[in-house]
């Protein structure tokens, strides 16, 4: 057996099948590129779901972590430290809003935002006890907890875990008169993906996003945008709501915000809605720890230069150009911003990223027809040019 077939064996073994990965053991990396445990290097086009936006082991990044390690990692949020209030201060100021819940998963900060929207219904809009309702929309994905699930349209992800948590109203992305037949005088919060990620990088029609922050106006309820995949800097600007001069009540973050190191997470708004939660109301032993605030305080510093925004812009561009003179007897659309697309295809996605793999490249399928690419915004023009003459390759078989 190989060492790859070996390693492979005990993940099989050993771990839940819930991933299909595919069959390639990392145990290097370095910007926009991995090493496998035979030592050869493949080109990261998936940056394990925009968490790794700055690039494997960013250098700033890293650093961060070297220094905090050498001072304190945990004190839980039972006593304060000195990396918190900086970060929070800073992560707001980025976000234009006053105030910030610090969690861990992605997953943890859709929950928070969840609670936020009923807390501040009951509290501030004045809904009934019990009666709020929160819109979503179809081929969601806010991640894995049985709540979120639960307004999942994803068999797969929904499917033999009820019972489920009601309260949730899910209508057709970007279909803004359903969502207007949605609302009433109940509606808390509207949860959006502006731009849809694990269901094939969706981008809604134009006006989608600001119609929805109207609706949101007119009946009094949040807009909750869920930035964790869109979010710092992977469409090209630092949030997919800035594409249509939209500004959300809440902002959930997560992926990159950790820098590609750790979980962090954040919900992020303003002191009228996030000041719902007194102590003992919400929390989390390891949200706003002080490695995650070290990492999350870097993260803010690189985006507030708006470099990889900007390269995430230009190189998106020559991405997307280049994707749209891919075969159209192949590809039948391809959908994205920035340095993200998703490449819907006549067939199936996975023997695509296999081949892909064999010729040097990671990119991973979601669901079956659509092949994600999002590399690493510090990829190099030349290796992107690289990866899409591979995808040339694999698409022709
Ligand atoms: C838009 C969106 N929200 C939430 C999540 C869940 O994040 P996590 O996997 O960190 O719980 C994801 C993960 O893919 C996501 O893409």
């Amino acid at each position: 057996m190989t060492p790859t077939e070996k390693l492979r064996a005990l993940s099989e073994e050993h771990s839940a099948h819930n991933y299909h990965p595919l069959p390639i053991v990392i145990s290097d990396a370095e910007g926009a590129w991995v090493t496998d445990v035979e030592g050869r290097r493949y080109l990261d086009m998936l940056a394990a779901y925009s968490a790794v936006n700055f690039g494997h082991r960013n250098p700033r990044l890293t650093e961060a972590v070297r220094r905090q390690l050498d001072r304190v990692t945990l004190v839980s949020r039972a006593f304060d430290h000195d990396r918190f209030g900086p970060f929070v201060t800073e992560l707001a100021e980025l976000c234009g809003k006053d105030m910030v819940l610090p969690m861990n998963s992605g997953a943890e900060a859709v929950e928070t935002a969840l609670k936020t929207a009923r807390k501040w219904g009951y509290e501030v809009k004045g809904v009934p006890a019990d009666k709020a309702n929160i819109i979503t929309f179809e081929g969601n994905f806010h991640g894995r907890t049985t709540t979120i699930i639960s307004f999942s349209t994803d068999p797969d992800a929904r499917d033999s875990y009820g019972p489920y948590t009601p309260g949730f109203r899910t209508v057709p992305y970007g279909d803004v008169e359903a969502l207007r037949a949605a609302m009433d005088a109940e509606t808390v919060g509207v949860l959006v993906e502006p731009i849809q990620g694990e269901a094939g990088v969706n981008v809604p029609p134009s006006g989608f996003l600001r119609a929805v922050r109207e609706l949101c106006t007119a009946q009094g309820a949040l807009m909750i945008a869920d930035e964790i995949q869109s979010g710092l800097g992977r469409t090209g600007t630092t949030f997919a709501v800035e594409h249509e001069d939209v500004v959300p009540d809440v902002y959930i973050l997560g992926k990159a915000l950790g820098g590609g190191i750790m979980p962090v997470s954040a919900v992020v708004a303003d002191a009228d809605v996030l000041g719902v939660f007194k102590p003992g109301q919400h929390g989390s032993t390891f949200g706003g720890n002080p490695l995650a605030c070290a990492i999350g305080r870097e993260v803010v510093a690189m985006l507030r230069t708006g470099e990889f925004q900007e390269r995430s812009r230009t190189l998106g561009a020559h991405m997307h150009e280049r994707l749209g003179r891919l075969p159209g007897d192949i590809v039948r659309e391809v959908r994205g911003r920035g340095l993200w697309a998703g490449v819907e295809l006549h067939g199936k996605a996975r023997p695509v990223s296999e081949r892909l793999m064999g010729l040097g490249v990671l990119a991973k399928e979601t669901h079956d027809t659509t092949l994600r690419l999002a590399p690493p915004l510090v990829i190099e023009r030349a290796d992107l040019d690289w990866a899409l003459d591979q995808l040339e390759i694999a698409l022709k078989g």
